[in-house]
């Protein structure tokens, strides 16, 4: 490597680039040739150490990418979903294992070399902190810990971290139809992340949160120990599931519990705009769909709508129906509870469970599953995103207010989601994720844009929103979720942070639950290795 490098340079002295240059730049050539000298000796070092901890018979080649290797870029844009971090600080080196020793090898040999690691599942991170870094770090990519065993007559799967949520959806109905898992509507996000911070979709008022299925995961610890729920105990198995698994180790898999859903299941939707009485539904909608039966989902959906190029932009809100069950009986439920909405049968489509993965994914019914096994597709746009919970109803004035803000931006979108069913029965302390029988609804905040120089208006927007939104949502701690992480609610400092600071949004995610997550914290990872930005913090005793 140091040979190429080196012959690399002589090509650029031969071309005559550095021969004319000023002595000032010729000291930044010399700089720049020591860096390269000192780069590939520590690369070469951190490879030799990777290599001395495997077993002989484990492979080594196509596990490590430093940023000189062809495929290092590919590898590390592959799964940046959110385009505001395509440019930022890149890693040292990209390691993609293949199995348990390479992850033990890496967090050993990263140790070693002073250097952070950040894992990578799906890369939804909102904030990227799955691949970017202020500090010298390693990007550990699990791209290739992804094989489903699905196991349907005992109910389970067990799922590798780098899975993706359609990879699982599609393993489940290859052997079930009446089968399912409770996770979110995208299927490129990855169970790595999703999973260890909580994970909810459209059947979570049924069934929970992912992080309330599973049963039993695998973990490496920070002296690359391979951990399942019996040897990493309780208190770090119940942190993993909604503390988010970053703060901890490096999620290897997760045994999870499947869920029974019924072979029909009945979607559909219904859009209105303010024209079209949209305020009054949204009142409506937020008394009464936490109280809906466990089987029906209704998400409402904002948005900015341009219904003709010469009228003015508008609100419109889509009604979003997941039901597990007929048309029949979903048509009763809802014509009942609320018959403003106007659901008819017309309006309604029979499916499968997997089918209507495909319709919240956006896909076609008719498309075959095996569009969820892509796990490629790329991100074209920023965004910025932000979450809060509502315990008592929106009024009128203030729906009014934040759709006049709404139109502003036309880019916006905003996810009612309801709560309530299964949510309400579970102890706030359960798992760290403590927003249950209190709360109406959650809300997600979004906003994209193309354009680099966006960025600050854009943002801006979402922070004048959210600013807007403080009278009518949750207080003390204005409650977040983890999973659409925000750090204008607050980071660590580098290298260590102390309680009071983390506390600004550690409360905010996890509310009672913060003070169990730091002190499964500082017993699991005493010297704070795992350190992020948003990482859970070490409790200091001098
Ligand atoms: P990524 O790989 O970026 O990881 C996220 C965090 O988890 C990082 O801190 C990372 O280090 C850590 N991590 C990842 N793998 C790990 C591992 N194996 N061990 C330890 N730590 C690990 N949420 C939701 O609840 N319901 C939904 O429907 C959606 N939908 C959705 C759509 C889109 C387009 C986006 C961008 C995001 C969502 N989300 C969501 C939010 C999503 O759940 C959240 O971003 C997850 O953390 C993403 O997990 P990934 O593994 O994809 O991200």
């Amino acid at each position: 490597m140091v040979g190429k490098i080196t012959r690399a340079y002589e090509r650029e002295v031969k071309e005559g680039d550095v021969k004319m240059a000023s002595p000032k730049f010729g000291m930044s050539i010399l700089f720049f040739f020591l860096c390269i000298s000192f780069c590939s000796s520590t690369d070469q070092s951190f490879q030799q150490c990777f290599s001395s901890h495997l077993p002989p018979s484990n492979i080594t080649y196509d596990v490590i990418f430093t940023q000189n290797s062809s495929q290092y870029s590919s590898i590390l844009q592959s799964s940046i979903r959110n385009l505001r971090f395509s440019n930022a600080s890149k890693p040292r080196y990209l390691v993609t294992p293949y199995n348990e020793d390479h992850i033990q090898a890496t967090i050993i040999c990263s140790k070693e070399h002073h250097m952070h690691v950040r894992v990578r599942s799906g890369g939804h991170d909102y904030e990227g902190l799955s691949y970017i870094s202020d500090v010298p770090f390693i990007v550990i990519d699990l791209f290739h810990i992804r094989s489903v065993m699905v196991d349907i007559k005992n109910e389970y799967a067990w799922v590798g971290a780098g899975a993706t949520l359609g990879e699982l959806y599609y393993s489940i109905s290859a052997k079930s139809n009446v089968h399912g898992f409770p996770a979110g509507s995208c299927p490129t996000v990855g169970v790595g992340g999703h999973i260890s911070g909580g994970g909810f979709g459209t059947i979570f008022r049924k069934y929970g949160l992912a992080a309330d299925n599973v049963i039993d995961a695998k973990m490496i610890d920070v002296n690359g120990n391979v951990l399942d729920r019996k040897s990493m105990g309780e208190d770090l198995f119940w942190a993993i599931r909604g503390g988010g698994g970053a703060s901890f180790g490096v999620i290897f898999s997760w045994k999870l519990k499947l869920v029974r859903v019924p072979p029909t299941v009945t979607v559909f939707k219904t859009v209105k705009s303010l024209e079209q009485g949209a305020t009054k539904l949204v009142q409506k909608w937020q008394n009464i769909a936490y109280k809906f039966h466990h089987d029906l989902f209704v998400h409402a959906v904002i948005q900015v709508t341009n219904p003709n190029s010469n009228q003015n932009p508008t609100v419109q809100v889509s009604f979003d129906c997941l039901f597990l069950g007929t048309t029949e009986r979903l048509l009763s439920s809802i014509q009942r509870s609320f018959p403003e909405l106007g659901v008819t049968q017309e309006n309604c489509t029979e499916m499968s469970w997997i089918q209507s993965v495909l319709y919240f994914a956006g896909y076609s019914i008719a498309e075959s599953a095996d569009v969820l096994l892509n796990r490629t597709t790329q991100s074209t746009q920023s965004f910025k995103g932000k979450s809060d919970y509502v315990k008592e109803a929106i009024p009128k004035t203030g729906l009014e207010g934040l759709f006049k803000m709404v139109v502003e931006e036309e880019t916006s979108v905003l996810i009612l989601t309801p709560y309530g069913g299964r949510m309400k029965q579970i102890k706030s302390s359960a798992t760290p994720f403590p927003y249950r029988s209190e709360y109406l609804y959650g809300i997600q905040y979004m906003i994209s844009w193309d354009v680099a120089e966006e960025t600050g208006k854009r943002i801006g927007w979402m922070r004048r929103l959210y600013k807007y939104m403080e009278p009518y949502v949750s207080t003390a701690p204005r409650a977040a979720y983890f999973n659409y992480r925000d750090l204008d609610l607050g980071r660590n400092s580098y290298p260590n942070t102390s309680y009071v600071e983390s506390s600004e949004w550690g409360l905010k995610y996890f509310n009672h639950n913060f003070n169990r997550l730091v002190r499964v914290k500082t017993l699991a990872d005493p010297h704070n290795f795992f350190w992020n930005e948003q990482s859970i913090p070490v409790l200091r005793f001098e």
